[in-house]
């Protein structure tokens, strides 16, 4: 369903600087397929038996060995090491009727991967399990049915539990096809798509409102920079370290705060003594708290994630809670979770529009490949593990990519 040209004239007019309107009407998600076979009649047998279509795989020449190596959590951990194990002779998986065969290039790595491990997302599912959310990289081989719309060789990106292994089987049903296997787009598939959607559903940003990043210069805290600052609202983000200073300063950032030469709560204070107006807030503990304390009169503060207790038994670190409903109701301020997988009814709508301004170098997209980490770039399913030290001991700026070499030469 598309909106009339008088009600998107009414919406532009509206948000002039509501970025997530320039251009995207919302889009309807599509019906359950309960639905759509309720609207399609009574259920009946096809006239043509397709039950032996999943026999037909189209490789196109694709030169596929028959191992593989893939990451698989063997034991519930945060530590990864612990957790995870490098499986080195797994059978290349073969995709069903409906898959695609994706052969990963460049995985994302995520805070929450060691949550993952931990088995905090599903505490019912017990190891062996695969692990990482994301990758992109070509199609090698696909069934029947999923080459009416995909084809060998085509780029594509994921997003689902697996990703950490030289090749994924994705159902086409969830593949998003891109224009090329390019790393920026892995950016986008989670930490700009949290960044877009829960500014867009939360935020309320408009023209002249004050908003706090924390982690700004990390993989999401850039998109919501960005993002921000496309709402035209003045941006304060804090970060570790001069360079992530430097990069937040070259993104628009009107104020980083490097929170190891600078006393943030200080800063704040005396800088924006009405408080922020949205705070964009991802790591928890002691940031938290201060974060609470700097919000303005009706300010709002988004929960992205805990990061500083991740590697902690319960997973976040204690603040002074006790105290939260007093600071709230005192500035009819309020405090909100906002959990990527609750919203996926907008996800497309979001990933294009975030494709779109990258394409158009509307919105830089900084991939961290590790190249300054002491071992050098993070090449191959075994550097996953140096990725996530980096990452916990706050040294990314940006995104960070993992490449995946082929290890086989290939027509593709
Ligand atoms: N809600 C959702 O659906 C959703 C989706 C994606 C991500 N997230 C959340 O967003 C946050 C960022 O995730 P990301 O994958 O994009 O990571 P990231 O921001 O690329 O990297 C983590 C950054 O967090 C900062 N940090 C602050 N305190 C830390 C600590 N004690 N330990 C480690 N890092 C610390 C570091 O930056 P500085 O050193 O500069 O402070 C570090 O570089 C996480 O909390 C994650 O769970 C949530």
């Amino acid at each position: 369903m598309h909106f009339s040209a008088q009600s998107s004239a009414l919406l532009r007019s509206w948000g002039a600087q509501r970025w997530w309107l320039q251009g995207q009407p919302p889009q309807l998600a599509h019906l359950p397929s309960s639905v759509r076979s309720r609207l399609g009649g009574a259920q009946s047998r096809p006239i043509v038996d397709m039950s032996y279509s999943r026999h037909f795989l189209d490789f196109q020449g694709s030169s596929i060995p028959a191992f593989m190596k893939k990451l698989v959590v063997t034991k519930l951990s945060t530590n990864l090491r612990e957790a995870v194990t490098l499986q080195r002779d797994v059978p290349v998986p073969l995709p069903e009727d409906g898959d695609l065969l994706v052969r990963n290039r460049f995985v994302g790595i995520n805070a929450s991967d060691i949550n993952y491990s931990a088995g905090r997302y599903d505490p019912s599912v017990k190891p062996p399990f695969d692990i990482g959310f994301e990758g992109i990289g070509e199609v090698v081989a696909l069934g029947l049915s999923a080459s009416a719309r995909f084809t060998v060789g085509q780029p594509v990106a994921y997003l689902r539990p697996g990703a950490f292994a030289e090749y994924t089987v994705v159902p086409s049903k969830e593949a998003i096809p891109v224009p090329s296997v390019k790393p920026e787009y892995l950016t986008l598939l989670v930490s700009g798509v949290t960044a877009y959607i829960s500014l867009k559903e939360l935020g309320e940003l408009s023209e002249g409102k004050t908003v706090l990043v924390t982690a700004a210069a990390g993989g999401t805290g850039q998109f919501a920079v960005q993002l921000s600052k496309k709402a035209k609202c003045h941006v304060i983000g804090t970060c570790s370290s001069d360079e992530k200073y430097g990069f937040l300063k070259s993104i628009g950032c009107d104020r980083p705060i490097n929170y190891k030469t600078e006393k943030l709560a200080a800063v704040l204070m005396k800088n924006y003594p009405k408080g922020v107006d949205v705070v964009y807030e991802s790591v928890g503990g002691k940031m938290f708290d201060l974060a609470v304390n700097s919000l303005a009169t009706k300010g709002r503060l988004i929960i992205i994630g805990l990061i500083s207790g991740y590697q902690s038994h319960s997973g976040f670190q204690s603040g002074h809670l006790e105290m939260l409903p007093a600071k709230l109701l005192k500035k009819s301020a309020s405090v909100q979770g906002f959990f990527l997988n609750h919203y996926f009814s907008e996800y497309q709508m979001a990933l294009k529009h975030l494709i779109q301004m990258c394409e158009n170098r509307e919105l830089v997209c900084e991939v961290d490949f590790g190249d300054m980490s002491p071992e050098g770039k993070f090449t191959g399913l075994e550097s996953i593990f140096r990725a996530i030290d980096y990452m916990y001991m706050g040294k990314n700026i940006g995104k960070i990519v993992v490449e995946l070499p082929h290890s086989v030469n290939s027509k593709l």
